[in-house]
């Protein structure tokens, strides 16, 4: 429901990121699929109350980099189930209202690909430059000094052929080349497919990486690295200055190419589809590329700011106001704080963070993008690096979905053991045990949501800070009709913050809500809330 008709359904969706293999197992064999999903969607549409689910690849894939690594981008994986499966969820999708948002994987496909088979095969098969192929630096070895995100050199030696292949990932993941029409046709013809079968968009990998220096110019080596997190990808990353392997002005071009398609079927089936692309944390100013002047480029960035910044007022804030000054006109934000990709907020910041984190993220200015199991609080499940089936343990951000009380958690029928063990602690933090718990993470995600849905200032108001300092973080969202205060108390200390003006608590982080308002506002630590300023 959008309370401003102006705005598109993506500016006031909340976004869901289902991770197939972990969300919810209908066929018993311990791996979560398609028809797993539909028979959640009454949870995601009704109890939770999202609008739109973003589905991780269930592509068919060797599953080296668990789906990512593609080996038909037309087809269903037989571990997530059948054509016909995905039919039935969007169909059941759409008739709850929610839309459906699938991973499009235009950088790379799996070695186990046909196009790869064939262009790796010689040096004058037709498909050759559908990859990136080049010759041994002069000396002999790499011809650039580009790192993978998986660690090494991100190239590859093919003894038949006597060059070198680009795989930014895995070895088993070769680059494809954007640079040759012939694959920008078929990789945008592969777009036309998923949107024919009723797509409401996509959230595209790695943009980022696109558009390559078309001689492969090494990258400036750095000898500090910048980043103070703990990342579980690019091990290498931050010894070079990442200029040439990615980021080169043609990626616009590409982008812009992924619009057109979409406009296209939005104008054709009456129905407005989205692109949203993952893009790596960068300068600001380099992100106009992804969206274009014109509004001719990706609708919403996948905005890693928050997930790698200082959980601080500080950062926080300079993390919001960079974002909301370098979207170019026609562009919306967009938050996120957790993926399949990193470690899970708990387990990063610690539980305490977990409730000032949610209502951060359901009342920025810009859509906010949920991985499945964030709404409950989860942290990572350690399996131990013996149990890792990725070799960069991003597993343990990708535990089964704990829907029960019961053993295996309901993830799948009951006594089939899943492909990784289920949270211990069942008993309190499944959706059913939080469902029963007034003042549970769960419930306050919901009570954010259905506010944010009512709350027009919230959906599309405008942004401001007010205090960024002593622990807290308070911010306006306003229109021209209403003013909301949201106030989040970061720190250990306990705080008191004067309000501009009396106003009604809508809700606080323990849940609470409705209570009228004095002048000062008491915020124990780690503790949030979300006022409504009485009209001037
Ligand atoms: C993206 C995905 C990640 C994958 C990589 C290669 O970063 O989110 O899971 O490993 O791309 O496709």
């Amino acid at each position: 429901m959008a309370v401003n008709a102006a705005q598109e359904w993506w500016q006031t969706a909340v976004i869901y990121e289902v991770y197939p293999r972990s969300f919810a197992d209908a066929s018993g064999d311990g791996i979560g699929d398609l028809a797993g999903v539909t028979s959640k969607l009454d949870y995601l549409a009704n109890t939770l109350g999202v609008d739109a689910i973003w589905l991780c690849p269930f592509y068919p894939s060797p599953q080296v980099d668990f789906g990512y690594d593609v080996s038909d981008f037309t087809a269903v994986d037989p571990v997530f189930g059948t054509f016909g499966d995905f039919g039935t969820l969007v169909r059941e999708a759409h008739g709850r209202g929610l839309r459906v948002i699938i991973d499009y994987i235009p950088n790379h496909s799996s070695d186990q690909h046909p196009w790869f088979t064939g262009s790796r095969s010689s040096l004058d098969h037709p498909k050759r430059d559908w990859y990136v192929w080049a010759d041994p630096a002069p000396g002999g070895g790499p011809p650039s000094n580009w790192t993978s995100e998986m660690g090494g050199s991100a190239w590859q030696f093919d003894a038949a052929t006597g060059q070198y292949y680009l795989r930014s990932f895995h070895p088993e993941q070769p680059d494809l080349n954007w640079r040759s029409a012939a694959l920008r046709q078929a990789m945008l013809g592969v777009l036309e497919f998923w949107l024919g079968h009723g797509a409401d968009g996509i959230r595209i990998d790695v943009a980022h990486m696109l558009a390559k220096h078309p001689e492969f110019a090494d990258n400036p080596v750095r000898e500090q690295p910048l980043r103070n997190f703990t990342d579980r990808q690019h091990p290498d990353f931050d010894r070079q200055e990442h200029l040439n392997d990615r980021l080169q002005p043609e990626v616009h071009e590409y982008l812009a190419m992924m619009r057109r398609v979409l406009d296209d079927w939005s104008a054709r089936s009456g129905r407005k589809r989205v692109a949203m692309a993952e893009v790596e944390v960068m300068p600001w100013d380099r992100w106009s590329r992804f969206f274009g002047r014109r509004d001719d480029g990706v609708h919403l960035p996948f905005n890693f700011r928050l997930i790698e910044a200082d959980w601080s007022p500080q950062a926080l804030a300079a993390s919001v106001e960079g974002q909301e000054a370098a979207l170019p006109l026609g562009a919306w934000p967009n938050y996120v704080l957790q993926n399949h990709d990193r470690a899970r907020l708990a387990t990063r910041l610690g539980l305490r963070h977990v409730r000032n984190a949610a209502m951060l993220l359901l009342t920025l200015r810009g859509t906010p993008t949920l991985y499945y199991g964030e709404e409950l609080g989860l942290a990572d499940l350690p399996v131990g690096q013996e149990r890792w089936l990725d070799p960069l343990g991003r597993d343990e951000s990708r535990a089964p979905m704990p829907w029960t009380s019961e053993p295996g958690g309901g993830f799948g029928p009951l006594g089939v053991s899943s492909w990784l063990p289920p949270y211990p602690d069942l008993a309190t933090v499944s959706v059913a045990a939080q469902l029963r718990d007034p003042g549970s993470v769960l419930n306050l995600y919901r009570g954010l949501i259905t506010m944010r849905r009512s709350t027009p200032a919230l959906l599309g108001g405008r942004y401001e800070t007010v205090k960024a300092e002593d622990g807290c973080l308070c911010y306006l969202r306003s229109t021209d009709e209403q003013e909301v205060l949201v106030a989040l108390n970061l720190g250990a200390e306990s705080a008191s913050i004067e309000l501009p003006r009396p106003g009604r608590l809508l809700l606080d982080t323990s849940c609470h809500r409705r209570q009228a308002q004095r002048k000062r506002l008491d915020l124990p630590r780690y503790s949030g809330a979300i006022i409504e300023l009485d009209p001037n």
